[in-house]
């Protein structure tokens, strides 16, 4: 197959769809592999190292959207629209529930859109979603611990403290994927951490997993409310799926704060869930309430593109290479995991709350393929 890799153009993005590496794999089992000038030069792959894992450089998008399948990190943008082709594959991030304008071009332009993070796996997880869960949960406690400092605004604490000098106090709120990362580093870090969850079962896990260097504690609005007092630094991370983040946090705690502590809200993508929090962006991404730091930039991970590529391109590279070698059809008939991801095709809305929520009429991915 022909497969084109585009240089992401929404702003601030600065991961690529595939890694020299990746390129590689695909190179070795046959395929012809495209990259557009540039798409991986800010983050250290360089066009070099994609011409030597055996990519062809070209200088345009155009040139990269007549191959067969595209992969590439986010949504395209208005400008690619016109650049789609029918029955091409285009694997990436989509989001197109709260997109009509783009779920519309798809539909015209018949082509088949497979979206990262609607693929599951066989325990109903969302493996394309959560090497960036892990990138943020990690990057959180370097944010928080950063904005600790004087000179962000924070009381001047170390996180590990120093000898003959306590630790910061870390209240973690969710101890899912991004809560158990932002844990696993301030542990690593020397601090004095406390996880929430409302779930026992994954408070025994990280029990498990942690023993006493992590405080697990059953989340009730007056535990949470004990911890806040003390806490240094606060790493919001619940989740209720597809729900907006319930406000674990009021008002009224947040002023029982100490002055200069921190909140880092990464549950802020989905409203986040501390009621002062607030989106904002790598641009100006802190704000202070009641003498209390705030963190909330909605898309932590880009932060560090190039751990994130790497992150995601491990758990793409597999199912963009069934795909190449199967072709999709084949590819999406033997894995109905992999299945799930269809989104749009032939000019069909495949996933159900897509079509519900833009008013399309839903057919099943089956009936889209004819399989
Ligand atoms: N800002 C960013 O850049 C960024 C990046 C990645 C993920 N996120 C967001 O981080 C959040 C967490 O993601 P995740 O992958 O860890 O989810 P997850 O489902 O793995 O974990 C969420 C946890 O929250 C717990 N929870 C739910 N209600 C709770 C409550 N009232 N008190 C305490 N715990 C509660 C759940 O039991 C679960 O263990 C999501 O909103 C996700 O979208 C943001």
């Amino acid at each position: 197959m022909i497969i084109g890799i585009p240089k992401e153009i929404k702003v601030h993005e600065y991961r690529v769809g595939a890694t020299p590496a990746m390129i590689r794999r695909f190179v070795d089992q046959g395929h012809r592999m495209l990259v557009q000038s540039n798409a991986g030069t800010k983050i250290g792959f360089l066009d070099d190292d994609y011409r030597a894992a055996g990519a062809t450089i070209v200088a345009t998008a155009e040139e990269i959207y007549k191959c067969e399948m595209i992969i590439k990190v986010k949504e395209p943008q208005p400008s690619e629209f016109p650049l789609l082709q029918k029955e091409q594959i285009l694997f990436c991030y989509l989001h197109l529930a709260p997109d009509h304008v783009q779920t519309q071009q798809l539909v015209e332009k018949g082509v088949v859109a497979i979206a990262y993070e609607t693929v599951v796996d066989r325990k109903g997880r969302l493996p394309l979603l959560i090497p960036m869960s892990e990138v943020a949960g990690r990057v959180s406690i370097q944010l928080g611990a950063t904005a600790l400092q004087m000179n962000h605004g924070g009381k001047g604490l170390l996180l590990g403290g120093v000898p003959g000098v306590p630790a910061a106090n870390v209240t973690v709120l969710g101890g899912g994927i991004v809560g158990t990362e932002a844990a696993r580093m301030a542990v690593g870090m020397g601090a004095n951490v406390t996880i929430f969850d409302r779930d026992s079962n994954r408070l025994r896990e990280l029990d498990i997993i942690f023993g006493p260097a992590l405080q697990t504690l059953y989340s009730t609005p007056s535990a949470v409310e004990n911890a806040l007092i003390h806490a240094d630094l606060v790493i919001g991370a619940v989740l209720i799926p597809g729900k907006t983040a319930p406000k674990v946090v009021t008002k009224e705690m947040v002023k029982k704060m100490q002055p200069g502590s921190v909140i880092v809200d990464v549950s802020i993508d989905q409203g986040g869930c501390i009621e002062t929090s607030r989106p904002t962006t790598y641009a100006d991404p802190t704000y202070v309430v009641d003498g209390v730091v705030h963190y909330c930039v909605t898309n932590m991970p880009s932060t560090c593109a190039r751990t994130s590529t790497m992150a995601l391109t491990n758990v793409t590279m597999d199912y963009a290479l069934a795909i190449a070698n199967k072709g999709y059809v084949k590819a999406l008939t033997d894995d109905p995991y992999l299945r799930v991801g269809l989104n749009v095709c032939h000019g069909k809305v495949t996933n159900e709350p897509v079509a519900t929520d833009l008013g399309y009429e839903y057919v099943t991915p089956e009936t889209a393929l004819g399989i």
